[in-house]
């Protein structure tokens, strides 16, 4: 007989914190005089998720790492088993203007830093007008509404839609390189396509995932690996959005092949619908 399935105990630990971690966002919403491993300043509601999802998820038999996007060092669990990687609040910036913001999660077989091949499991929760949370295994991908500690299926096998509406760049546009600007200009003159871009990144990738279209945080001049880091949340959003049907790149190749080099390393990002992606290839090609 087996016994129970810690990538399961790990989703639904994140999805029942996830109204806490809401909840707690009152009364944390200014920044500490700290900044991430990545020099972003951090919020107090960023310090406050880490430390609880951290409490939480090392104490599951079967989880034998806790990386985050606001710690330096990786948490060695006690014995062998899955390796999680969250960012705790993804947009926190969102915080001060009352924004939306997410948690974003990947579950992943191998010691860390992992490839995105390594992924079992990813997804994230959106704090929007209510909490949800997209959620991909086995190549499919399931959305959930979240109350209190409940959690309710609303979509099975979730698939982006075949007519891309939305798209969503960061980054200053100054700073883009020469092709990505011309591959922006062509995805915006098109009459289909709508911009949509919220600073923060589950925000603007749910509206990919539910309208169809493309989010990128590109290569800029002067910092060619973009914003966004590999481990928590390039790779996560890649395995979503292409168990939905869709493509993800660092600009020549699926972010799930980067090889990984550090915890915190950055990666460009692109993630759509499939045509939208292999045009954006030849483009930077
Ligand atoms: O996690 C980094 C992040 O907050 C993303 O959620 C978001 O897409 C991006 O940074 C916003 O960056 P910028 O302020 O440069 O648009
Ligand atoms: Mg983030």
């Amino acid at each position: 007989m087996s016994g129970p399935d810690p990538v399961d105990d790990v989703v639904a630990t994140i999805a029942r914190s996830a109204s806490e971690i809401r909840q707690g966002l009152v009364g944390r919403r200014g920044d500490v005089d700290e900044e991430n491993p990545s020099g972003e300043t951090q919020a107090e509601a960023d310090v406050w998720a880490d430390e609880l999802l951290e409490d939480r998820l090392t104490s599951i038999d079967g989880v034998a790492q806790y990386a985050s996007e606001e710690r330096s060092e990786i948490v060695d669990c006690e014995g062998e088993g899955y390796c999680v990687a969250v960012d705790p609040l993804d947009g926190s910036s969102n915080l001060k203007s009352n924004n939306t913001m997410g948690t974003v999660f990947g579950i992943y077989d191998e010691p860390l830093p992992a490839p995105g091949t390594a992924l079992v499991a990813s997804g994230w929760i959106l704090y929007g007008p209510i909490t949800t949370m997209a959620y991909a295994r086995d190549g499919s991908v399931t959305r959930y509404e979240l109350t209190g500690g409940e959690r309710t299926v609303v979509e099975e096998n979730v698939t982006i839609p075949a007519d891309p509406l939305v798209y969503g760049f960061g980054g200053r546009v100054p700073d883009w390189p020469e092709e990505f600007d011309a591959y922006a200009r062509e995805v915006e003159s098109d009459p289909g396509h709508k911009l949509r871009y919220g600073g923060a990144m589950i925000g603007d990738v749910n509206q990919v995932l539910t309208y169809g279209g493309i989010f990128a945080y590109p290569a800029l001049e002067g910092a060619p690996r973009g914003k966004l880091r590999l481990q928590f949340e390039g790779n996560p959003i890649a395995y979503l959005i292409e168990a939905a049907g869709g493509r993800s790149s660092d600009g020549s190749q699926s972010i799930l092949e980067v090889e990984p080099t550090d915890v915190h390393q950055r990666v460009p990002v692109h993630v759509g619908n499939t045509e939208l992606i292999d045009r954006l290839e030849t483009v930077l090609e």
